[in-house]
């Protein structure tokens, strides 16, 4: 058994283990990978204030998030394909957050569905929505995630249209994978995967298959897909989807203070700062960046959480230090998937609860709401002067 002491000895065994394909989805970002780099690059930039001699004893990362009670200050972000990464993969990391305490949010484009969680887990999750075309089937998946009980919706904002991953082209993504010769190749060294994969729920997009006309397998799926996100999306439709829903609403992909008022006056109740994890506009502003300049605009009339390029405890501390009330993870967890699957993401998990404990003492403070922006030593040009 390997010892494991941070994300990215998860990611090392997780390049070994997983098909090529998958892997490089994950590990992507949109054409040159700049904002993809600079979201892990710009968390380097900011440090920590140490203080010493204060009384740590008694401490606890537990908070609360839209309302809710969480271990940490952490949710799994929705990521599409989780089922592919390892068999059963949103079920996987549905019940390793749920352990942990904290939220899972479960992707439109996942492997298996909305039921499927929903039976594998005990308490609430949260359901990312894609804005589709077919507005027949975007209200009933609606309908479905109420069913399920789902506690928030999560709006995605920025992905009406698919930015290019150069990999994913390359290697022909699919799910499940085409079987190219050099597809095969490459499956025949990933043995464990295959074998977990060979007793599979599912195989296809379980949120879709089945219930759509039309779309009975994978083959029309990609088609149907890249022809259903919705180009017309604006803020009337969000606040038609919100009315619909009826529940918390989290407005995700909002990088620029202007939206972040719209997201304000259409009420959603928190936002996520995000760029997709840099896998939309390449060329964007990192999201730790665009942080401060969002708290000013709406920071005390919404909850404000981030995503993209968290990597460790410490990048948890520097996002809350700063203002934000909760943070996303997306690679970070399906590392830990790929790597070991359900225990793979307890130990993601716990490896970043340790990170942001010991980082939280060695600061001098002990409890979540201690934390503020003077914990943490920031560039006076952090924000950058842009014109
Ligand atoms: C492989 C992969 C698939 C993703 N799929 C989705 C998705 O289906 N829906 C969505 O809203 N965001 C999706 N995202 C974006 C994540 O929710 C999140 O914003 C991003 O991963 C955060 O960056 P990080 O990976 O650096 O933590 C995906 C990200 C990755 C890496």
């Amino acid at each position: 058994m390997p010892v494991i002491t941070c994300i990215e000895d998860l990611k090392r065994i997780y390049k070994r283990r997983a098909p090529r394909m998958f892997y490089d989805y994950a590990e992507s970002g949109s054409w040159t990978e700049q904002t993809f780099r600079e979201n892990v690059s710009d968390f380097d930039q900011i440090r920590l204030r140490q203080r010493v001699a204060v009384d740590m004893s008694g401490r606890s990362t537990a908070t609360q998030m839209i309302g809710q009670d969480v271990a940490m200050p952490v949710a799994l972000a929705p990521v599409g394909l989780t089922g592919m990464q390892c068999a059963d993969g949103e079920i996987k990391a549905a019940r390793a957050a749920e352990k942990f305490g904290v939220p899972f949010t479960l992707s439109t484009m996942s492997i298996n569905s909305i039921e499927d969680v929903a039976e594998a887990t005990t308490k609430p999750f949260w359901f990312q929505l894609y804005t589709m075309k077919d507005t027949d089937f975007v209200s009933r998946l609606i309908q479905r995630a109420k069913d399920a009980k789902c506690s928030a919706l999560v709006i995605t904002l920025d992905l009406q249209i698919l930015g290019q991953r150069h990999k994913d082209l390359k290697n022909g993504l699919s799910a499940p994978p085409k079987l190219t010769p050099s597809t095969v190749a490459n499956l025949a060294t990933k043995w464990r995967w295959g074998l977990g994969m060979l007793g599979a729920k599912r195989r296809h997009f379980g949120n879709i298959v089945g219930h759509v006309e039309g779309v009975s397998d994978a083959a029309n799926l990609g088609a149907w897909t890249a022809e259903q996100f919705d180009p017309t999306l604006d803020w009337g439709k969000i606040a038609k989807i919100k009315e619909e829903w009826g529940g918390p609403v989290i407005l995700k992909g909002i990088l620029d203070a202007e939206d972040a008022k719209m997201a304000l006056q259409v009420g959603a109740d928190a936002i996520i700062v995000s760029n997709h994890g840099g896998r939309q506009l390449d060329g964007a502003i990192s999201s730790i960046k665009a942080l401060p300049s969002i708290l000013d605009a709406v920071g005390d009339q919404v909850e404000v959480h981030l995503d993209s390029g968290i990597r460790s405890g410490q990048d948890i501390l520097k996002a809350v230090a700063m203002g934000a009330k909760g943070t996303f993870i997306g690679r970070a967890f399906v590392y830990g998937l790929g790597a070991m699957g359900e225990q793979g993401v307890t130990t993601a998990l716990n490896v970043l609860h340790k990170e942001l404990d010991i980082s939280m003492a060695l600061c001098g403070r002990r409890r979540i709401d201690e934390l503020d922006r003077s914990v943490l030593l920031v560039p006076e040009d952090f924000g950058g002067r842009w014109q």
